[in-house]
């Protein structure tokens, strides 16, 4: 990962970047960074701010050697890839499933997959050195700036996110239950009543943490419902 390294200093979004460079042929391990996002996609339509020059901004371009239906694990381990590297710095993240990390309940890092027919493409934004998140992210969100990690070089975090993800992702088809592990010790959501989008149906139930294959249990009056996709999941009090 990363023989192929894209910087920009600006650009629409990297995500975007990324896919047109996977049509046109680029390499599995392609990296493209900015520093800067005109129009940064998060989930679900929305848009993701980043900070001038503070924030970490990229995607990976990914050619998994393994089934399709095994992709969206690629989105999971992303959100790990980052926890670990958070960890390196000495601090506590968790993982809201599926791949939002946060500390202290907030969002430090946002993560978005989209998949074509032959290739993935895995955008983090990773909130690193911004000192000061817009008044309207602040009760949401974090990062590692505010929240007091010493030494802040977005490329050291950068490799260490990559050097995670690529022994992670080497572990996907192979070893899957070693991961879920990992994932289960960092659920945020675990025990926790929650309230989630499944399509455009909201719905609700308390959190029974992660399923072998990575899906989340919600157990909903006698039974245990396994979602392998849901959206806007929220804590309830
Ligand atoms: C989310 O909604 O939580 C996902 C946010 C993903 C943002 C990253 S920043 C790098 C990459 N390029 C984009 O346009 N989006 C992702």
């Amino acid at each position: 990962l990363g023989e192929r390294l894209h910087y920009f200093e600006e650009i629409g979004s990297t995500n975007e970047e990324a896919l047109r460079l996977g049509q046109s042929g680029a390499i599995d391990g392609s990296v493209i960074v900015a520093e800067r996002q005109l129009a940064g996609r998060g989930r679900r339509g929305a848009s993701w701010f980043c900070g001038e020059g503070k924030g970490l901004a990229f995607s990976m371009l990914l050619r998994p050697q393994f089934e399709r239906a095994l992709w969206p694990r690629l989105s999971l381990v992303a959100g790990l890839a980052v926890a670990k590297a958070i960890e390196a710095a000495g601090l506590f993240p968790e993982v809201k499933w599926p791949n939002d990390v946060l500390i202290g309940g907030r969002k430090v890092c946002g993560i978005l997959m989209e998949a074509e027919k032959d290739f993935a493409v895995v955008g983090i934004g990773f909130n690193v050195g911004q000192a000061d998140l817009p008044q309207e992210l602040r009760e949401v969100a974090t990062s590692l700036e505010t929240e007091g990690a010493g030494e802040l070089a977005r490329e050291t975090y950068l490799l260490g996110v990559e050097a995670a993800f690529v022994n992670y992702a080497r572990l996907i088809a192979t070893d899957f239950p070693y991961l879920v592990e990992m994932l289960r010790e960092r659920c945020a959501l675990e025990g926790k009543k929650i309230e989630f989008l499944v399509g455009q149906d909201r719905r609700e139930g308390f959190c029974q943490g992660i399923g072998d294959g990575g899906e989340l249990l919600v157990r909903n009056g006698g039974k245990v419902e396994r979602y392998f996709a849901a959206d806007q999941i929220r804590p309830l009090l």
